[in-house]
């Protein structure tokens, strides 16, 4: 009969088979075990020990039984024909975010300018005209005022929860407080056409010397294409103490560059070059434009010089006592060089395509 209930459990397909089954073999009434129990009281002396070995086999064979029939059938439960919920389907798999290319790169900088002693400090992107034209030595009749080439910010007169706009016109800048329409252009705020701006605000309020970077975004009205865009970021380096030179200038933007674009890289190569070609900046004297080598070409990275007297004044420093040398490379330009972007905007169309290649 051992046989029989192991057919009768192993053959069970669900669960009202496996109990009726385990009614007729193990029921404790009237079960088939139960009657054997039963007869054991006929079985002559001499054969109990034998015939009660036998007994305790078959019903350790049963319940084996009719334990695998019970869990076959509750495993079995939760598969597809129960509720169409497959276990045996791979995961949908799970989309990591990750940091922007632009991100990536400004913490890289951030790294590598940091080993080399410059902390990173950051500044408003809506200046005054002091911190983005005045104290850079950019007087009133520059054309980098050019309304045309900047975005200045229009405000309503008296509106005092505005608070730039009040912190501007408490610090008097005279075009501000004597303009007469309400909704005049205010020429004293906008958003900071350079990173410039932020080498005034650290200076104002740190006595020299001076050992800062500032990443971040400005904003110039630019119609976009491939490679502008009216929006984008740059690294501004400042150094003030005594004696700085054109020398720690140029060893300073080598060293930098030699560590992002890395001395091995196939690019590079071990023989990494800045060049430095003269150019202006009111802020800067001499001034010049900074070049990289790249591939079988220069790559252009950004303007530097050392700081000019002017500006050295207008924060209350002596230029007779310090010099200093200042450099704002553009971002998205080494970013895009690095990965081999082609194309600004692809940077900011926030296509995950795009962007979960970074
Ligand atoms: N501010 C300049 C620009 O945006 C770059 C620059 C920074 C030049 C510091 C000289 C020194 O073009």
């Amino acid at each position: 009969f051992a046989d029989e209930a192991v057919r009768a459990l192993s053959g069970a397909t669900d669960q009202a088979a496996v109990e009726s089954a385990r009614v007729a073999y193990l029921g404790a009434k009237a079960g088939r075990l139960k009657d054997l129990q039963k007869g054991m009281g006929a079985v002559d002396k001499g054969d109990k020990p034998a015939a009660g070995k036998k007994l305790n086999e078959v019903k350790a064979a049963v319940e084996a039984a009719l334990d695998a029939a019970q869990t076959r059938l509750a495993s079995s439960s939760t598969g597809p024909r129960d509720d169409g919920f497959d276990v045996t389907l791979p995961g949908v798999p799970l989309r990591l975010g990750r940091l922007h290319p632009i991100t990536q790169t400004i913490e890289r900088m951030k790294e590598i300018m940091g080993r080399l002693g410059f902390s990173a400090v950051e500044g408003p992107e809506i200046e005054d005209d002091w911190h983005n034209f005045e104290a850079l030595n950019i007087p009133l009749s520059h054309p980098a005022r050019d309304p045309l080439d900047n975005f200045y910010l229009q405000q309503q007169e008296g509106r005092e929860a505005r608070g730039e706009g009040r912190e501007a016109r408490d610090e008097g800048r005279a075009s501000a407080s004597s303009s007469p329409s309400p909704l005049a252009p205010n020429p004293s705020l906008l958003l900071r056409s350079q990173t410039s701006t932020v080498q005034i605000r650290v200076m104002e309020n740190t006595p020299p010397p001076v050992r800062i970077i500032s990443l971040g975004r400005v904003y110039r009205p630019d119609t976009a294409d491939a490679t502008h865009y009216p929006m984008f970021h740059q690294i501004e380096g400042l150094l003030i103490d005594r004696g700085v030179t054109m020398a720690d200038l140029k060893s300073t933007l080598r060293m930098f560059c030699q560590s992002f674009f890395g001395a091995g890289s196939r690019e590079t190569g071990e023989d990494l070059h800045i060049r430095f070609r003269p150019s202006f900046f009111p802020f800067t004297e001499p001034s010049v434009e900074v070049d990289m080598n790249w591939q079988d070409g220069w790559m252009e990275m950004g303007g530097a010089g050392m700081v000019d007297p002017n500006v050295l004044k207008a924060v209350g420093y002596d230029p007779e006592e310090v010099t200093g040398f200042a450099f704002g490379l553009g971002v998205e330009r080494i970013c895009m060089r690095q990965h081999n972007i082609r194309d600004i905007r692809d940077l900011y169309t926030n296509d995950v395509r795009f962007l979960g290649q970074f």
